[in-house]
C-alpha cells in the first residue's frame, strides 16, 4: 500500500541583528558576502519565527510556503536552493538506508508565524530562512551540525546562517567560490554574557524601501568608500569584536557596534543614488544614546540599525534603569514598555529636541535580550489532516 503518512517536524527560530555588520555580495547566486560579520541572537520569548514542516505523498505536488497565513511563492531562487540542497542531504542517507522512508521525493508543506511584524527591518528574513531549513533538516533527520546547516540558510537569506546559533555569532566570509567555507560559528554560547539585553525603538513598522539584496548590489557596483570597508574596516572591527566578546568588555562591545553602524550606513550614502535608512527619528535615537554615555562617562549603551529606521540599543543588565528606565522616563507609555518591569526614571540629560522627535516617530518599543539557537518544538503548526492549523 502506499505511504500516505504525513511526516513533519516544528522548530522555532530567533532573530539576530549584527556588530559587524553584512553588506555586500561578490556571489549574489550563493549570498557569498565580502566581509565577516558577527552578531547577536535575540530572545525567541521577544522575536522568533515558529515553522512546521511537513511532507507528504497526499499532499499536493508542488511545495507550499504559508507564512502568517499568507501563501508565499516557493519557486524563487533562494527558497528552491534551501530545499535542494536539504533534499540532496536526505537523498544521501536514504541511498544508504534502503529502510529509510523517501521523504526527499515527497512534496514539502512548509507553515510558519512570526510573532512581530514581518519585513520592518527587524531580521525577519533572517529567523525565517533559519526556521524553513531547520525545520526541514529536524524533518529529514539530518546529522547536519548547525554550521553545516548555515551553507543552506545563507542561500536563503545571507543573516539567516548566523539564526542557527544563539549567543554571539561569526559568519566567516570564507575564499571559496563553491562557498562551502562561508559559514556561522558560535564566537560564544548565551552563557558566557548572559547580560547583554537589547531596546529596540520601532520608529515604523511598515515594509522597508530600498531591500538589502538590491541596496547591497548598488552599493558593490558604486561606492569607493565600500572598498575601504571591506578590505580594512570590518577585517579590523572582526577582530576588536570577537576580542570583546571573548572578554565581555562593554566599552569596547559598544564602541566598535556603533562605528560599525555607522560605517555601514556612511556607504549606504556613498552608495550612487544614495540610500538613506536612517531618518530624523533614527538620528534623534543616537543623539539620546550619545547623552546616556556622555552622562555616564563611559560607553553604557550602543546603537545599531539595520536596513531600516528602527533603532537597536545594546547594553548591559545592570545599566537597565540609566539606559531603559532613562528611555522609557523621556518616551513615555507606548506598546512593549509592560513586558518587562523597568521603572520610568527622570530623563532630564537628554536633549529635549531629540526627545520629542522620538515621542513622535516611535510607535513601539521590544525590550528583549541575548538569547538561545533554534529550539525543536512539539508544538504543530499543521494538524493531523495535514491542513494549517488556524
Ligand atoms: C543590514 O541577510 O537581509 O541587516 O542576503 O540579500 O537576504 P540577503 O540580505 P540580508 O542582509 C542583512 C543586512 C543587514 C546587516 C546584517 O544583518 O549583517
Amino acid at each position: 500500500m502506499a505511504d500516505t503518512k504525513i511526516y513533519q517536524a516544528s522548530t522555532t527560530a530567533p532573530v539576530n541583528i549584527a556588530v559587524v555588520k553584512y553588506w555586500g555580495k561578490r556571489d549574489p547566486k550563493l549570498n557569498l558576502p565580502t566581509n565577516s560579520s558577527v552578531s547577536v541572537t535575540l530572545s525567541q520569548s521577544d522575536l522568533r519565527t515558529h515553522t512546521t514542516a511537513a511532507c507528504s505523498s497526499s499532499f499536493p505536488q508542488s511545495d507550499t510556503l504559508l507564512l502568517n497565513s499568507e501563501n508565499q511563492d516557493t519557486s524563487g531562487a533562494r527558497t528552491q536552493a534551501c530545499f535542494r540542497e536539504l533534499r540532496f542531504l536526505r537523498s544521501s542517507i536514504e541511498a544508504a538506508d534502503p529502510f529509510l522512508p523517501k521523504l526527499s521525493a515527497l512534496p514539502l508543506k512548509i507553515v510558519s508565524e512570526n510573532n512581530f511584524p514581518t519585513a520592518a527591518g527587524l531580521a525577519s528574513s533572517a529567523a525565517g530562512f533559519a526556521a524553513l531549513v531547520r525545520a526541514i533538516a529536524n524533518l529529514y533527520e539530518l546529522p547536519a551540525s548547525p554550521t553545516e546547516l548555515s551553507r543552506i540558510a545563507r542561500q536563503g537569506s545571507g543573516s539567516a546562517c548566523r539564526s542557527l546559533f544563539g549567543g554571539y555569532v561569526a559568519w566567516q566570509m570564507g575564499t571559496k567560490t563553491d562557498g562551502s567555507d562561508s559559514l556561522a560559528v558560535e564566537v560564544a554560547p548565551a552563557s558566557h554574557w548572559p547580560t547583554m539585553r537589547a531596546l529596540i525603538l520601532v520608529v515604523s513598522a511598515e515594509k522597508k524601501g530600498v531591500s538589502s539584496t538590491s541596496g547591497m548590489q548598488i552599493t558593490v557596483a558604486t561606492s569607493e568608500l565600500f572598498q575601504r570597508r571591506a578590505e580594512v574596516v570590518v577585517p579590523k572591527h572582526m577582530a576588536e569584536m570577537e576580542e570583546a566578546i571573548r572578554n565581555k568588555d562593554f566599552e569596547k562591545f559598544g564602541q566598535v557596534t556603533m562605528k560599525e553602524s555607522n560605517s555601514f550606513h556612511a556607504v549606504c550614502l556613498d552608495t550612487f543614488p544614495p540610500i538613506f535608512y536612517l531618518n530624523d527619528v533614527s538620528k534623534a535615537a543616537i543623539r539620546v544614546v550619545e547623552d546616556i554615555n556622555k552622562k555616564a562617562g563611559k560607553t553604557i549603551a550602543a546603537y545599531t540599525f539595520d536596513a531600516g529606521p528602527n533603532a537597536v540599543i545594546y547594553y548591559e543588565e545592570e545599566n537597565i534603569a540609566v539606559v531603559a528606565g532613562v528611555v522609557k522616563g523621556a518616551l513615555g507609555h507606548l506598546d512593549g514598555w509592560e513586558s518587562r518591569d523597568i521603572s520610568a526614571q527622570e530623563a532630564g540629560d537628554l536633549d529635549s529636541r531629540a526627545v520629542s522627535v522620538l515621542k513622535d516617530g516611535v510607535s513601539r518599543v521590544i525590550l528583549t535580550q541575548v538569547g538561545e539557537g533554534p529550539v525543536k518544538t512539539e508544538e504543530s503548526l499543521i494538524g493531523a489532516d495535514g491542513e494549517p492549523i488556524k
